[in-house]
């Protein structure tokens, strides 16, 4: 099949690649780029286990394809963390109320929160638990979750 060239920036890196027009993003990432984290669970936009930052935007990685991110600076669970591998205040708050069991969907759930907070940065309960509704976790009973990103805003406004 005709392939085409792709360039993205992922975590401050860039990345160059030939693809099929058909490679979803999440797929480049995972294959072209080795980045594992971003997990496919439905790969038919329910889920949100896929979702990454493009452009300031999260996204269904697997609803997207690698070739319509061309050129986008995009951030994925493996960019939220420092170099020195200390956690960010969402991974931190997600360890601390225990907001993942088998941790699957956790990648899609932190970048969604990353976003959020970015957005949101003092949240009522509400816009949690809103925001939240395009992710799916069989474990956890939501809890642990709705409490993390509780804590993480604390922390990331100063309050915690
Ligand atoms: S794998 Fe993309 S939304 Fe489920
Ligand atoms: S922690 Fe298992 S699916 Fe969410």
């Amino acid at each position: 099949m005709h392939e085409l060239p792709v360039t993205l920036t992922v975590n401050g890196e860039r990345h160059r690649g030939t693809v099929e027009p058909r490679k979803t993003l999440a797929d480049f990432l995972r294959e072209d780029c080795a980045l594992t984290g971003t997990h496919l669970g439905c790969e038919h936009g329910v889920c949100g286990a896929c979702t990454v930052i493009v452009d300031g935007v999260a996204v269904r990685s697997c609803l997207m394809f690698a070739v319509q991110a061309e050129g986008a600076e995009v951030t994925t669970i493996e960019g939220l963390s420092a170099h020195d591998g200390t956690l960010s205040a969402v991974q931190d708050a997600f360890r601390e109320e225990h907001g993942l069991q088998c941790g699957f969907c956790t990648p899609g759930f932190v970048v969604s929160v990353h976003a959020f907070l970015a957005d949101h940065p003092v949240p009522t309960r509400n816009e949690i638990v809103e925001a939240l509704s395009g992710n799916l976790c069989r474990c956890t009973g939501y809890q642990g979750i709705i409490r993390a990103v509780e804590r993480a805003a604390k922390t990331m406004s100063g309050a915690g």
